[in-house]
């Protein structure tokens, strides 16, 4: 059976979810073209989409927002978060940014060109974006385990060191101005990075002089996995942990939308002097002066005191439970997910749900629609639509390994029985999986085409 643990918390503030009949949600979506990004929020009952921005701030937090302070230069909130960013992260550098991706905009503009690559264990689409939008190549070189939904390996987010070792040598460290690692791996199911494996990766990276950064969103979340997993750390604190692992690097980016459980807000951190110099001028072009970078000061006092919330040991051992929850319903039905659970999300496997669908047909994206259609849930593909592109040698589509739909999960935001609903659903659509038909593209973008798509069903 199937363990839900009891909140560590209660319920101060409600906010009211609408369901809507089959006939609406089926005119809603083809006016949204069968895309649910293009959906009205208020027309989804339980959305699964992200779990970024949308976690529930405790009242500490909002008692925070009221001391905002407003000043354009040196408000009080920034040095409530430097505390926080310093005594957990460790980097002797940090500039505020509204979000992870405008910290990775700041952090490429400096380092990214045509003719340098930059691996990671996997990258996320942002960051893969914000790296190939200027003519750099974003690598992913996670372990084999990582790519295949049924091994059960405790760190599914590894970087593959030897694979990391032969990129090295076949490119050239000095077409790589820096590595990356995504903790916890949200484009490959959610999955957790060793200690042993952040401190390989770093030596790596560090014997041929490359500055390592960690893609830092969901790290608390990673920590408690390396407190579960990881043999010498089960009396170690989320903190403690936390600080190891920012010990072996050399920056990080941070999306505080999730981890930090705000709303908005993310940081770029580096221990490089010059760097921070650059990034500052960078900042101040894009994101506003380096004590505020495009927040407002209510919103880093929000972050600051999420920041330390979000390692709190309770609440790291009911989040990863609650997801581990739904993911265990869902194979107790037999419903094939990537196993196993992530930590902020449950990944089912849109190729075997949906065995009868090409990848050309968007099983993913198919399943996704699906899911709405039946029970006003949404969540999102991470699959075709998100990763397929054209080879430029040969012109041919060259499809990902992975074809998952993500089931996303807020922080703090739903209940057992918002769970419980989640898992009924899915289970009625796996009975009648045979029907469930594919989707043809009939618009895109030239980058990040899954926010604005169009499709047709075939
Ligand atoms: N890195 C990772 C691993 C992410 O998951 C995200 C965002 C970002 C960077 C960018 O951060 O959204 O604050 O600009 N992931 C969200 C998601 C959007 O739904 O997984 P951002």
């Amino acid at each position: 059976m199937a363990y839900f643990p009891p909140e560590p918390f209660r319920i101060k503030v409600v906010e009211p979810i609408k369901m809507t009949t089959r006939a609406e949600r089926e005119q809603l979506l083809a006016e949204a073209g069968y895309n649910i990004f293009l959906l009205r929020a208020e027309d989804v009952y339980i959305d699964l989409l992200t779990d970024s921005g949308t976690a529930a701030m405790s009242d500490n937090q909002w008692a925070g927002l009221m001391i905002g302070d407003e000043s354009y230069a040196g408000c009080r909130n920034f040095f409530s978060l430097e505390e926080a960013v310093k005594g957990i992260f460790g980097f002797r550098y940090f500039v505020p940014t509204h979000q992870g991706r405008a910290a990775e905009n700041v952090l490429f503009s400096l380092v990214a060109r045509p003719g340098v690559f930059i691996p990671s264990n996997m990258h996320f689409d942002t960051t893969r974006a914000n790296i190939e939008v200027r003519g750099a190549r974003a690598v992913d070189l996670v372990i084999d385990e990582g790519l295949d939904p049924t091994s059960r390996h405790p760190f599914k987010g590894n970087m593959d060191i030897e694979k990391l070792r032969r990129f090295i040598a076949e490119v050239g460290a000095e077409n790589i101005p820096l590595g990356m690692i995504t903790i916890t791996n949200n484009s490959g199911g959610g999955q957790p990075v060793s200690m042993e494996n952040i401190r390989q990766t770093s030596q790596v990276l560090h014997e041929h002089g490359i500055p390592f950064f960690i893609d830092a969103c969901r790290y608390a979340e990673n920590a408690y996995f390396i407190k579960l997993r990881e043999p010498g750390y089960a009396d170690k604190s989320p903190l403690e942990i936390a600080r190891e692992i920012f010990s072996y690097a050399d920056g990080c980016t941070m999306s505080a939308k999730k981890d930090a459980l705000v709303n908005i807000g993310g940081f770029l951190a580096m221990n490089d002097e010059q760097l921070y110099q650059r990034a500052c001028t960078e900042l101040i072009l894009r994101e506003g002066f380096p004590t505020y970078g495009g927040l407002a000061g209510r919103d880093l006092e929000a972050v600051a005191r999420g920041l330390w919330e979000g390692l709190d040991e309770n609440y790291l051992a009911y989040r990863l439970a609650h997801t581990q929850y739904l993911g265990d319903r869902l194979l107790e039905e037999g419903i094939p997910i990537v196993e196993p659970p992530g930590g902020h999300a449950v990944y089912i496997d849109a190729k075997r749900f949906l065995p009868h669908l090409p990848q050309s047909q968007y099983p993913g994206a198919a399943l996704t629609a699906e899911l709405y259609l039946e029970g006003a849930i949404r969540a999102v593909e991470i699959g075709s639509v998100m990763f397929a592109h054209k080879d430029e040698a040969t012109g041919e589509m060259v499809y990902p390994e992975l074809e998952l739909v993500r089931l996303a999960i807020p922080r703090r935001v739903y209940t057992q029985s918002h769970l419980d609903y989640v898992v009924e659903k899915v289970v009625t659509l796996y009975r009648k999986r045979e029907s469930i038909r594919g989707l043809r593209i009939v618009y895109e973008a030239p980058y990040l085409r899954h926010f604005t798509a169009r499709f047709e069903r075939l």
